[in-house]
């Protein structure tokens, strides 16, 4: 391509948050970590309302891990309990505003109670287009592509598909985020540079943004600038540039 052709930076369409830091967060205040977890998800609306203006389509964000699971079972519990009232309190909203909810991640260890209202909340806002926001509960990178590798082989069982038909992208038309675009941007906040098992296969090309704020401390103003910030930068996929 010649730099007449080369298109003009384009800001994320799919920003990814690992939103790390909300124990510290209450610890720093002599809080319960919960108290940091509550915090932590009034953000989460502050960034969705950002999501239109900053032209961010699709926004995932990791709400609990496979691994979160051996926290203690006061925190899990907590946690459990936060998420069901953020769907009942944001359901409405939600919808209003033109966001559009799925959640990733495997829902068979979730409380059966939770699960209906996932379910109920996905419908819900299934004809909205405005905002694509997907939850990640109960998800890990590795159990998603176990689970997407066990559905293929299950689907080679009944010969509905051979060996043959097994490659990057059938195996992809089996994740969890089959009908998400790959995210372009991952955010990770609370200093630490890590991934966590976190969408592994679908970010193989995306940019990370690692910053020292703690998840409630994160504001819309902050992301805006990390958001405009990676238009500046230079995706090559593996190529050269032009
Ligand atoms: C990591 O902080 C955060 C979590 C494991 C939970 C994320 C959950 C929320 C932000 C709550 C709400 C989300 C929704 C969708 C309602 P940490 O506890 O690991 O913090 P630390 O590293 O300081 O201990």
């Amino acid at each position: 391509m010649s730099v007449e052709q080369t298109a003009p930076p384009q800001g994320p369409a799919h920003v990814a948050i690992i939103m790390d830091g909300n124990g510290r967060w209450a610890q720093m205040r002599g809080r319960p970590r919960l108290f940091g977890h509550h915090a932590g998800a009034r953000r989460v609306r502050e960034m969705v309302e950002a999501c239109p203006a900053l032209g961010v389509k699709y926004l995932t964000i990791f709400a609990f891990s496979t691994e979160n699971w051996k926290r203690t079972q006061t925190e899990v519990a907590g946690l459990m309990t936060l998420f069901r009232r953020y769907i009942v309190r944001e359901a409405r909203d939600l919808l209003a505003r033109g966001v559009r909810v799925r959640f990733i991640g495997d829902r068979i260890r979730l409380d059966e109670k939770l699960v209906t209202l996932m379910d109920e909340l996905e419908l819900m806002t299934s004809g909205n287009d405005r905002v694509h926001l997907t939850i990640a509960l109960n998800y890990g990178g590795r159990d998603e592509v176990t689970r997407a590798a066990r559905r293929l082989a299950y689907e080679i069982e009944m010969g509905r598909l051979t060996h043959r038909d097994v490659d990057a992208e059938t195996l992809a038309r089996f994740l969890d985020t089959h009908v998400l675009p790959d995210p372009d941007l991952v955010i990770r906040t609370s200093g630490e540079a890590r991934i966590s098992n976190f969408l592994l296969w679908q970010s193989a090309y995306a940019e990370y943004e690692f910053v020292d704020t703690l998840w409630p401390d994160f504001t819309a103003a902050e992301f805006g600038r990390i958001v405009r910030a990676y238009a500046a930068r230079d995706r090559r996929f593996g190529t050269v540039r032009a």
